[in-house]
């Protein structure tokens, strides 16, 4: 952790301030200290990264998950396809992240934090799961602009109105409550701020749902075994135009795409079979809940069930609110579509 964060952090039960204790501290990063506040509660900071929840809890799918993907790590680091990604699901602007520190939730092994850091802005990455946030911390931790937490997004250790970014791409469907993770997030966007969001499509995942009923149930072990079967015994079927969407009607896996290699699409597939939650949502669905929440310039992305909003609490002369600092591309303009629904 770097003491720069500290600016950032409140207890996440009563909104105190927080004290640093360092117990290691080497390169401007503490490895070992704690975190309090005056009430009591106790934060310990461990392996660089502070704690704000004792376990993982419906996480630990993906803790599990990702010992796997921290073995394929190469075939990650070598992949690009998260900058395409990023900028389909937020039509956001350099420009627009620079203007404020950058909020990720759900951010992984960090995908998006790498590439949000890359763009010159200070980010926070968030994650609930011990391995995510630890495989995040060795991917992109020690870098000067990138902060990692690993919390529960309903219970946030952080300060209210801050951000002038806030995104979270395909984890708050990972949640009990979907729409309700989605309304935990505006409040931490400065007036003028944007938030996005990626969530499943229910078109997508007719099949999947079905066949997470029973792969949720396996071990980790099996269910790797039968991602590694599944590409090694169907990837050609997979390859052939014609006959991949109706193959996939009965067993879904990651169709192979330009440049993704044999184990990515063997962890998209663990990704998807794997969590404990995964609701879908539809466009308009999604579209409401940023009505709901009041946020401003409201835009469907090129990505599907891509969503993205503003802030903007300063009402103009018409009584319309202020346009926020637009950087926002509408479905169509942008990069092209994504239909696949496949997350890491
Ligand atoms: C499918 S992964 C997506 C990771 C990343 N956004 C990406 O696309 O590479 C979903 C992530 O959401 C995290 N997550 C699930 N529930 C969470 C919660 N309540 N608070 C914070 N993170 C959560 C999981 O631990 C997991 O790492």
């Amino acid at each position: 952790m770097k003491r720069a964060l500290l600016h950032y952090l409140t207890c996440p039960r009563d909104g105190e301030s927080l004290e640093l204790d360092v117990l290691d501290e080497s390169s401007a990063e503490i490895k070992t200290g704690r975190l309090s506040c005056a009430s009591g509660h106790v934060y310990p900071i461990e392996r660089y990264i502070p704690r704000f929840v004792e376990t993982a809890g419906y996480a630990q799918t993906f803790s599990a998950q990702r010992e796997y993907v921290r073995r394929h790590f190469r075939s990650y680091q070598k992949d690009r396809s998260g900058d395409e990604l990023f900028y389909a699901t937020t039509g956001w602007s350099r420009e627009a992240l620079l203007r404020g520190p950058c909020l990720e939730i759900g951010c992984g092994y960090g995908r998006f934090v790498d590439v949000v850091e890359r763009e010159g802005a200070e980010i926070i990455g968030v994650d609930l799961s011990t391995q995510s946030i630890e495989l995040a911390h060795s991917f992109v931790g020690m870098r000067p602009r990138v902060h990692l937490i690993q919390a529960d997004l309903f219970q946030l250790p952080l300060k209210r109105e801050m951000f002038g970014s806030v995104y979270s791409i395909g984890a708050l469907h990972h949640t009990p409550d979907c729409k309700a993770a989605f309304e935990s997030l505006p409040p931490y966007l400065a007036d003028g701020g944007q938030i996005a969001i990626w969530v499943y499509h229910p078109s997508n995942q007719n099949n999947v749902v079905a066949w997470r009923r029973r792969t949720t149930k396996w071990s980790s072990t099996r269910l790797y075994a039968w991602c590694i079967f599944n590409q090694t015994a169907f990837g050609w079927i997979r390859r052939l135009p014609w006959l991949r969407w109706r193959f996939n009607a009965f067993v879904p896996g990651a169709v192979p795409r330009r440049g993704q290699s044999f184990w990515l699409r063997v962890m998209e597939d663990f990704d998807n079979l794997s969590p404990k939650y995964a609701s879908s949502h539809s466009e308009d669905e999604v579209l409401g809940w940023f009505k709901q929440a009041g946020l401003a310039n409201i835009q469907r992305l090129a990505r599907r069930t891509s969503v993205a909003g503003c802030r903007s609490t300063e009402p103009t002369f018409d009584g319309a609110h202020r346009e926020c600092a637009r950087s926002a591309s509408p479905a169509g303009s942008g990069p092209p579509s994504d239909t696949a629904d496949l997350v890491l």
